[in-house]
């Protein structure tokens, strides 16, 4: 059985959980190779065994090889195990008594916190899980299923993520944006919201290398932590903060996935790729809400 098809009778276990991207309708699993609506719009699982449920192709920033770098940033050299360990904890603490839980990373990316945080929860707590990782970069989930299997990779929206209501014990939103309306639609009645956003530490020797100006090294997420208050009543607020060693080609790759990276130049940042190693402060702060 190839890797397509053992996705697609994996994914044939929970297919009630979707819904058509396109009508909103029930979708099965059809031979091994798609999943079909009732009204025959049809997905197919590709050959690494994700399924692209976008209503429209969307073209995204990074590029394949980008993901399998910061793949290799976060799996070998542990960038945010800190931090994967810090949400297992969170969730356990918050699911005691629930045997199986379903778990949804929304902007997954190439899936790794999906991947540490679902295996974490087997092995360490012996949790049944059902994990599934969405993302608008078709890139970053073709990386996802081709390393991590027994998980549900969907390209998709998650402002129209293809799921029926009231399905999850756990959303996931690390470094990503929100839609909150959309969360609360898939909540279960006690689901967990587990949101990261970055703090004023986070990466500050990248910054202070490539700006100039102070004001640009360091941010504030007042803004994004009050939305979260809006909309979820808090259930627990911590903060992760430790230094990583990088050696050079993790520098390179860090640097090229941040954000910061588009808002300067070239020559700027040549400074900081040149650097053979460099500890680097990931700050982090964890919300988690609920309904
Ligand atoms: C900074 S990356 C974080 C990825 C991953 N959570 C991590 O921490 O490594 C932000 C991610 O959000 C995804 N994203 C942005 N808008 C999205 C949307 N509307 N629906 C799904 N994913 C989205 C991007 O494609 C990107 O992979
Ligand atoms: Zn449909």
């Amino acid at each position: 059985m190839n890797k397509r098809m053992k996705s697609a009778r994996y994914v044939s276990n929970f297919e009630s959980i979707f819904k058509c991207p396109i009508c909103s309708s029930s979708m099965k699993v059809s031979e091994l190779t798609s999943l079909i609506c009732s009204r025959n719009h049809t997905f197919d699982f590709t050959k690494q065994g994700y399924i692209n449920l976008t209503a429209h192709p969307v073209k995204t920033k990074y590029s394949k090889e980008l993901f399998e770098a910061r793949r290799k940033v976060i799996v070998e050299d542990g960038f945010f195990k800190p931090l994967s360990q810090t949400i297992t904890d969170t969730i356990n603490k918050h699911t005691i008594g629930k045997e199986t839980i379903t778990l949804i990373d929304m902007g997954c990316g190439e899936g790794s916190h999906l991947d540490q945080i679902s295996d974490a929860l087997r092995s360490d707590h012996l949790k049944r899980v059902m994990g599934v990782g969405i993302d608008l970069s078709k890139e970053g989930v073709l990386v996802a299923a081709k390393h991590y299997s027994e998980k549900i990779w969907a390209v998709a929206d998650l402002a129209n993520p293809p799921f029926k209501d009231k399905q999850f014990d756990v959303i996931l939103n690390i470094l990503s944006p929100s839609n909150y309306e959309e969360f609360e639609r898939l909540s279960k009645a006690d689901c967990l919201v587990v949101k990261v956003v970055p703090q004023s530490g986070y990466l500050k020797e990248v910054r202070e290398v490539i700006f100039d100006e102070p004001e640009k090294q360091s941010y504030s997420n007042a803004e994004t932590v009050e939305r979260f208050y809006r909309n979820f009543q808090l259930v627990e607020r911590s903060r992760v903060c430790y230094t990583v060693e990088l050696d050079n080609p993790a520098i390179q790759t860090l640097v090229h996935m941040t954000p910061l990276s588009w808002a300067t130049s070239e020559e700027q940042m040549n400074t900081f790729l040149q650097m053979e190693s460099a500890k680097i402060t990931v700050d982090l702060e964890i919300l988690v809400g609920k309904k």
